[in-house]
């Protein structure tokens, strides 16, 4: 019920109902939570990776807390592309047919992304992609494309050369300059960017002396990385003229607000769905009372609204 207010934004050539996905890896794809969230309020559903054959993810542990978010080492763990869209696929388009399905697609090499795109070409239930070249937690692939410029050009024109789909490509902060790397990708076509994926992080166990995760580093998400992950939306949308998905700690509709004012056309939800599964739902109805609260009849004119 938004009433009078305008909530829809386009997404790089995608028409979303409201600028509020879900974040890759954080929501699977959907089946989990659709109990709890109608998915056809959902902005757009971003899956979780997904590679070309079958990932078995890292040892456990991989799963740890800290203070204000957690860490992660899952290593894009899935059972690849032909599994995917029989299983997930199918059930998305008969249970969220009114909503974009967005893959965020892995590779080890530049070739496995160009191919896990190319096999989903055909595939009428995708509406877009999302080029993850910023895990963490794989050691081929991942980060490993995500932090240079060269790298992460490669990719995106690989890709881009075998899709008209719209794409969006997903940064890694863990970087010294995000704003050459954002200007490199969409020199090569990018639609648009995804921003950000998790921070490199490690915990230890003091009375054991071990690390809590196997892999010893992982990825941090949640609160603890919002600041930074809204400074680098701000500066990112400064430097490009394709729109960016927001992530890294939205818990409510406040953060959401707080995104799109930095630049963010949208934003993703992730580690907050952990925590209360109806967190989307909760951040599409207050996005809308924020808007009548503050006299905002188009959601559109919160993009870039910081007054500085
Ligand atoms: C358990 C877990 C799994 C994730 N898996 C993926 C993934 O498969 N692909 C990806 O691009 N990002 C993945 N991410 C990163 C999230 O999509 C998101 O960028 C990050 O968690 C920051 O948002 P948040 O603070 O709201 O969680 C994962 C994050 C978590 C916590």
């Amino acid at each position: 019920m938004s009433g009078s207010i305008d909530m829809r934004v386009n997404l790089a050539g995608l028409e979303l109902r409201n600028p509020v996905t879900v974040a890759s890896g954080t929501f699977a794809s959907g089946r989990e939570f659709a109990d709890f969230v109608d998915l056809s309020r959902l902005g757009a559903i971003v899956t979780k990776g997904v590679s070309l054959g079958p990932w078995a993810g890292n040892a456990s542990p991989r799963i740890a807390e800290t203070a204000s978010g957690m860490l992660n080492s899952i290593g894009l763990q899935n059972p690849g592309v032909e599994a995917f869209v029989v299983k997930d696929l199918a059930w998305l388009a008969e249970n969220a047919a009114t909503t974009p399905v967005i893959v965020n697609v892995s590779g080890h090499s530049v070739e496995e992304y160009a191919a896990v795109i190319e096999r989903l070409e055909d595939e009428s239930g995708v509406a877009g992609y999302e080029v993850n070249i910023s895990c963490p937690n794989v050691d081929a692939g991942g980060m490993a494309f995500g932090s240079e410029c060269a790298p992460a050009a490669a990719v995106t024109r690989a890709c881009r050369a075998v899709t008209k789909r719209p794409m969006l490509v997903k940064l890694s902060p863990n970087v010294t300059d995000i704003v050459s790397i954002a200007q490199s990708v969409e020199a090569e076509g990018a639609d648009g960017l995804s921003l950000v994926n998790t921070l490199l992080g490690m915990a230890i166990d003091a009375e054991t002396r071990k690390p809590l995760l196997a892999r010893v580093v992982g990825g941090l998400s949640g609160p603890a990385i919002k600041p930074v992950a809204l400074r680098m939306v701000w500066q990112v949308s400064n430097a490009v003229a394709i729109p960016i998905i927001g992530m890294g700690g939205v818990m409510n509709a406040t953060d959401a607000v707080e995104f799109m004012l930095a630049g963010a056309t949208a934003v993703a939800v992730g580690t907050a769905n952990f925590v209360d599964p109806t967190v989307t739902m909760r951040v599409v109805d207050g996005l809308v009372e924020y808007c009548h609260r503050h006299g905002v009849t188009d959601v559109r004119d919160l993009i870039g609204g910081l007054e500085a």
